[in-house]
Order: C-alpha cells, then sequence, then structure tokens
C-alpha cells in the first residue's frame, strides 16, 4: 500500500479519516449516517456485479451504517454481516430491526480477521470502503473466501492510489492498495476470474472488483 508521499490533512480530514475507518461514538453515528450519501453509489454498482437475480445468503463485511443490508433485505435476500465498530453494529441493527429479530439479518462485532460464521455459509459478499482499515486484508479476504461457498462471489468497492487521493484522506489511516494489489490479494485467496470495474471522474475514483470461487466441480 503506497500513499507514503501523500501529506497529511488538516484536523477535519483526520477527524473525518479517523472515523471512516471506526465510526465511534456519538460522532461516529453522525459520520455512520453522512457516509450513506457518499457510498451508496458504488456499494449499488458493486452488487450490481454480483449474482444476485435469485435469493442469496449476502456477507456484508464492514456493514457500516446499514444501507446495503436494508437494500438486499428489500430486494428478498438474507444478510450475514461483521464490523470493527460497535457503533455501526448498533446503527445497522437499529436500521434493520425487523430482519435481525426475525432472523433475516445477523450483524456481528468483528475484526475481521476471523468472520465469526462458518464455512460455505453465504453465496455472495461485499466489503464496500473497508479494506484500507483492515489490519491484513490479504487474511480478511481469505476469510471471506473462507465464508463463501464454492462458486460463491465477493464484490469489492474501493479507492486505489493509482490515482492521487483526496486531499482530506489521512495516510496514517486509509492504507489505499493499487488496483494490482486488488487483484493479486483476491488470487492469493483463490478467486478466478476477476472482473475490475475502473474507478474515474465519473464514479468519484471509485474501483469496483467482483471475484468467483472455483465452483469446486471438477
Ligand atoms: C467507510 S465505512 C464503509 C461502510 C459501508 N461499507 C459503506 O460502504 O457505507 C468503513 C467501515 O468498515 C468498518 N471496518 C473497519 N475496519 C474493519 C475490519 N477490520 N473489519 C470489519 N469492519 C471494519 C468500519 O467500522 C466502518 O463501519
Amino acid at each position: 500500500m503506497n500513499n507514503s508521499i501523500q501529506a497529511r490533512p488538516g484536523l477535519l480530514g483526520r477527524v473525518r479519516s479517523r472515523q471512516s475507518g471506526l465510526p465511534t461514538g456519538l460522532l461516529g453515528r453522525f459520520f455512520g449516517r453522512a457516509m450513506e450519501g457518499a457510498t451508496a453509489d458504488s456499494n449499488d454498482r458493486a452488487l450490481a456485479m454480483l449474482d444476485l437475480s435469485q435469493p442469496r445468503t449476502v456477507l456484508d463485511v464492514g456493514f457500516g451504517q446499514g444501507r446495503t443490508a436494508s437494500v438486499l433485505l428489500g430486494d428478498g435476500h438474507r444478510v450475514i454481516g461483521v464490523d470493527a465498530s460497535p457503533t455501526m453494529v448498533k446503527q445497522a441493527t437499529a436500521r434493520n430491526r425487523a430482519a435481525c429479530r426475525d432472523g433475516r439479518a445477523t450483524i456481528r462485532h468483528g475484526d475481521g480477521i476471523t468472520i465469526p460464521f462458518p464455512d460455505d455459509s453465504a453465496d455472495a459478499a461485499i466489503t464496500a470502503h473497508t479494506i484500507y482499515f483492515m489490519p491484513d486484508p490479504t487474511a480478511t479476504i481469505a476469510e471471506i473466501a473462507r465464508v463463501l461457498r464454492p462458486g460463491g462471489t465477493l464484490a469489492i468497492a474501493c479507492r486505489t492510489s493509482d490515482t492521487p487521493a483526496a486531499a482530506w484522506i489521512d495516510p496514517e489511516v486509509y492504507r489505499i492498495p493499487t488496483v494490482a494489489q486488488v487483484i493479486a490479494m483476491l488470487h492469493a485467496a483463490g478467486f478466478d476470474p476477476i472482473e475490475h470495474q475502473p474507478g474515474d471522474a465519473s464514479n468519484g475514483d471509485i474501483h469496483c472488483f467482483a471475484a468467483r470461487l472455483p465452483s469446486g466441480a471438477s
């Protein structure tokens, strides 16, 4: 992750970066909601790259405020998810309360190193605007592969360091990968093929990747 030449932003940028990475407390609740407008479009682009034409169980790693979970539940899917922020676990649970109560959604706290769901328990997965904050993204992507069934698909939405980062982004919080690094992490976890939709000025420089595990059939 090569953002070493990027300068640190001022106080507001540092706070925004920190709260994006781990929304915490009252300020975190505000950032959770504010984040929704900024990330909805790229989450929808990433979801569109998954095969969700039939009801599926979808794993959301780093679900934040829970907007994507609501979209999936509204479309008839089940959601299992994990997020490192207790504030976001509360916010996403409150937002999807009925589905959490009746078992269509299972929302857990966790750091992504160990995902608290059994092998083969999801058909598809999404992780959006999260990869920069993970202590070991390669390990998390391998964990996602473990939780996905054979033939399962993963969509990732993220910035990449192939283009300059926005001025508010704190390089001490955001460890932004290159496109090649994202693809290498997916390959290392056994995903193939991998589709890449580039980020550009029209989509806020947010890249989307969709990758499939082998079906297991020989
Ligand atoms: C910028 S927000 C994105 C939220 C949501 N995915 C979206 O696109 O709106 C990043 C989220 O990732 C979560 N997060 C950060 N590190 C994580 C980790 N290691 N495992 C799971 N979630 C993590 C944060 O708590 C936060 O909710």
